[in-house]
């Protein structure tokens, strides 16, 4: 078998001239980050179309466990699971981008409707004319937007609960703050219902540190496109060679943080200003928390759910959780 290529930063180079717009806010919260400590941006700007693509392609990775473990619970227990919330409801999908995982429910489920959310609206239309396409009669409604913030669903379908769904341990790259405000507004969105959510669980740090760090160096240039969209979008002059890719697990936090971390001192320039980066400084790009199961039902408990059944793993390495929303007034 071939071995697929190291990255190297070079290849970050190599996009299209015609995927480059300019990400809102961007700019603002990267000269920020260079500014002054806390030197931290968003995990959001790693998703441009390369980085996308490079996301794709650690789902894949032999080190990268969540997204193969997740797949293999919900393909095992999708009959379990249909059997807990029952059938015909109103399925919600938070961030949906492809709509791949939900492809494993849809025949257990057998949904009314499914309402796949993304911001990305275009990547959102193809999907849900793919997936219309191979399951007729399911009526495939996409809504664009951003569901961390205020979402407009259509109205609600008679006899028919909604059911959201949130794969991926996606709540793991939000800070706690941010936890307890997606989980409020989901309660809310969802009365009457419950929230279908998949979330990485805490274990031995080798597993985790081989998952961020992988041989190929995918993860690497996950990371480092950071700073190759800065350039791609805002005509920033980042050096990539002159950035390690740091990631490791920090116990205490229960996290994953991913670093970009300077090899030297050096100067970069950013929309007509030039930051000084010391050797060493490291810019915080990315946390991924890790929950206990007890640790999300407690969570999800302050948010207004009432945790129900959880599905795992035979190696406990994720968890997918079935939540209820409360009742309709
Ligand atoms: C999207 N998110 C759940 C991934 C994670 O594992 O936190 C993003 C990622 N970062 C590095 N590898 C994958």
């Amino acid at each position: 078998m071939m071995t697929p290529p190291v990255l190297t930063p070079a290849a970050l180079r190599a996009v299209t001239e015609s995927e480059v717009a300019r990400e809102p806010g961007f700019l603002q919260d990267l000269q920020r980050a260079l500014a002054a400590p806390p030197h931290a941006i968003s995990p959001k700007y790693f998703y441009d179309a390369e980085g996308s693509r490079l996301f794709d392609r650690i789902c894949g990775l032999p080190e990268y466990y969540p997204t193969r473990t997740e797949r293999s619970i919900l393909a095992m227990y999708a009959g379990d699971i249909a059997q807990e919330i029952g059938t015909g409801c109103d399925l919600v999908e938070f961030g949906a981008g492809s709509c791949s995982k939900v492809r494993l429910l849809l025949d257990a489920l057998r949904p009314r409707r499914y309402l796949p959310i993304d911001i990305s609206a275009e990547h959102l239309e193809q999907s849900a004319a793919e997936l219309e396409r191979e399951h007729p009669g399911l009526l495939v409604l996409p809504v664009a937007g951003d569901y961390t913030k205020t979402v407009h669903l259509p109205p609600r379908l008679a006899g028919a609960p909604r059911l959201g769904f949130f794969p991926g341990s996606t709540i793991g790259n939000f800070t706690p703050a941010e936890w307890l405000q997606f989980l409020r507004m989901a309660a809310r969105l969802l009365r009457g219902g419950g929230l279908l959510l998949g979330a990485d669980l805490v274990k031995d740090p080798a597993v985790l540190h081989a998952a961020y760090n992988d041989a190929q160096g995918v993860t690497a240039a996950f990371n480092l496109n950071l700073l190759a969209r800065a350039n791609r979008e805002l005509g920033a002059d980042f050096d990539l060679d002159a950035f390690w890719h740091s990631s490791f697990y920090n116990a205490a936090e229960g996290r994953i943080e991913m670093h970009l971390v300077s090899r030297r001192h050096q100067r970069v320039s950013l929309d007509g200003e030039t930051y000084e980066l010391e050797e060493g400084l490291a810019i915080h790009t990315e946390n991924s928390y890790k929950f206990t199961i007890a640790g999300l039902r407690r969570l999800a408990e302050q948010a207004g759910f009432r945790p129900g059944a959880v599905w795992t793993d035979p190696r406990r390495l994720f968890s997918v959780h079935w939540l209820r929303a409360p009742e309709r007034e």
